[in-house]
Parts: structure tokens; sequence; C-alpha cells
């Protein structure tokens, strides 16, 4: 079943989103050549805290950090680590969930180290632009495989595969709710969306093959092939206008 939200629960739903655009945007400022994954969580679980929210991964069917960060051939849920030093010309993938006044939002950004190739670059600009062609697909009357087909439609017109072992999903209570949204498919299938739906869009895209790999550590996932991959995530709502993308500041 797929939950339709309140005018109430969008504004809490909002909240959330604003305190992980929050999140993102700075630590997007302290990305550098350097610095660990677990420096990056351990800021982010400042910024986290002064919002008077909590994590809304810790813990998440037995996650044990606060965030989500995948450096290059990693894919998503990359666990933070001490060991994990960021160089020039790396790529590093936050997926941020937070809970507020119980309700969540979750988004997330792929972000150059130091200065990264041309070739590194182009896949973060389509990934990031196909996360927006798919949001442009989330309005009231469409149906859910509107947003995956525009994504992959995109992405694979330059050549990127789409991820297709993991999904966007709707979120509000719940991290994860129905309906799920694949990151490709053939259009004007499954649920109808409608006014009050809240989705989060995340397409994970590879610089080469779609298939990935589960490392030992239970959680992160790699590109089975080791070509570089790139995440983008907003949670959004469906409105009878225009998608409002909740986890953008400004
Ligand atoms: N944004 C990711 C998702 O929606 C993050 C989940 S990480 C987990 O699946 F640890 F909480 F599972
Ligand atoms: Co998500």
């Amino acid at each position: 079943m797929i939950i339709i939200k309140s005018d109430d629960e969008i504004n809490k739903i909002d909240r959330a989103s604003k305190i992980v655009a929050e999140t993102l945007i700075r630590l997007g400022e302290v990305i550098a050549p350097g610095i660990t994954t677990k420096d990056i969580e351990l800021k982010a679980e400042a910024i986290i805290k002064s919002n008077k929210a909590a994590s809304a991964f810790k813990g998440y069917r037995g996650y044990p950090a606060s965030l989500c960060i995948s450096v290059n051939n990693e894919v998503i849920h990359g666990i933070p680590s001490r060991k994990k030093v960021l160089k020039d010309g790396d790529i590093v993938s936050l997926d941020v969930g937070v809970v507020f006044d119980g309700y969540i939002g979750d988004a997330a950004w792929t972000y150059p180290v130091g200065k990264v190739s041309k070739e590194t670059q182009k896949l973060l600009s389509v990934t990031k632009e196909s996360l927006y062609k798919g949001i442009e697909k989330a309005r009231a009357n469409n149906r859910v495989s509107d947003i995956s087909h525009s994504i992959q439609v995109h992405v694979e017109g330059y050549g990127y595969s789409v991820v297709r072992a993991f999904v966007g999903h709707g979120v509000g209570r719940s991290l994860h709710e129905e309906p799920q949204i694949p990151n490709y498919g053939l259009p004007n299938k499954g649920p109808r969306l409608k006014k009050g739906m809240v989705l989060a869009i995340e397409p994970m895209v590879n610089a080469g093959g779609f298939e990935v790999a589960v490392l030992k550590d239970g959680w992160t996932a790699v590109t089975a092939d080791g070509s570089l991959s790139a995440h983008f995530e907003h949670t959004v709502v469906v409105t009878d206008d225009e998608p409002g993308i909740l986890t953008q500041l400004n």
C-alpha cells in the first residue's frame, strides 16, 4: 500500500529533508584529499545532532553507521572507516537519512575529491541530470515506471549503465515504503502516482556494466567490473503541479 501523506505529514518530512540537505551541503564543503570517511561521519553526526534530529540509517537492519559513504567503484552502503582516506581524483557518494519528529528525509550526492578527470566529471553530471529527469516525471497521474524509464534513457544515452539491484522507494515514517522505484524499465507501468505521495528517487549509475557485488562486510555494494559509480537522490513530494523537491535547500 502506498501511503498518501497529509499536509501536516509532508511538513514533517520537509523539516527532516531540510536537515538532510543542510548536512549534505556542509559535508560537501569539507570533502578534500586527506580526510577519512570516518571524519565525514563525525561531522555528519554533529550537524544532525545540532538540529535535534537522528540518523535514519544507524541500526536500520543492523547498519552500523550514521550515513553511507561510498568511494569510487563502491555503489552504495559504504561504511565509514578511519582506514579510508580520500585522495585527489576520487569520487565520494554521501547518502544521508534523517528522522525528525517521527518523519524521514533521504538524499544522496556524489562529490569529486580535489580535481577529477573530465570523464569522471561527466559520470557525475549525467547521473545528476538523470535524477532530475526522473523527478520531472513524479507527477499526479503518471505511473512509477515513467520515472524509471526517463532515468534509464538519459543514462544509457551516454553509454553508462543503471544499477538494477537497488531501487528508489517511498519514504515517510519508515525509510523504505512502497512503491519501489527501479531506475530502468518501460514507461506506463506500475502504480499510478497521486498527490501526497513522497518518493525517494535515487539513480545509481556505473561507468561500466550494471552488475554489482556486495563485500564481505555484508553492506558495501561495488561494481562487478571495478568501474566508477555515482549516486544522486532526492526526497520528492507529488503535488497537483510541479514535483516538490524536499531535500533541496533554497
Ligand atoms: N538511501 C539508502 C536507501 O534508501 C540508504 C539506506 S542505508 C541503510 O536505501 F543503512 F539504512 F540501509
Ligand atoms: Co533512499
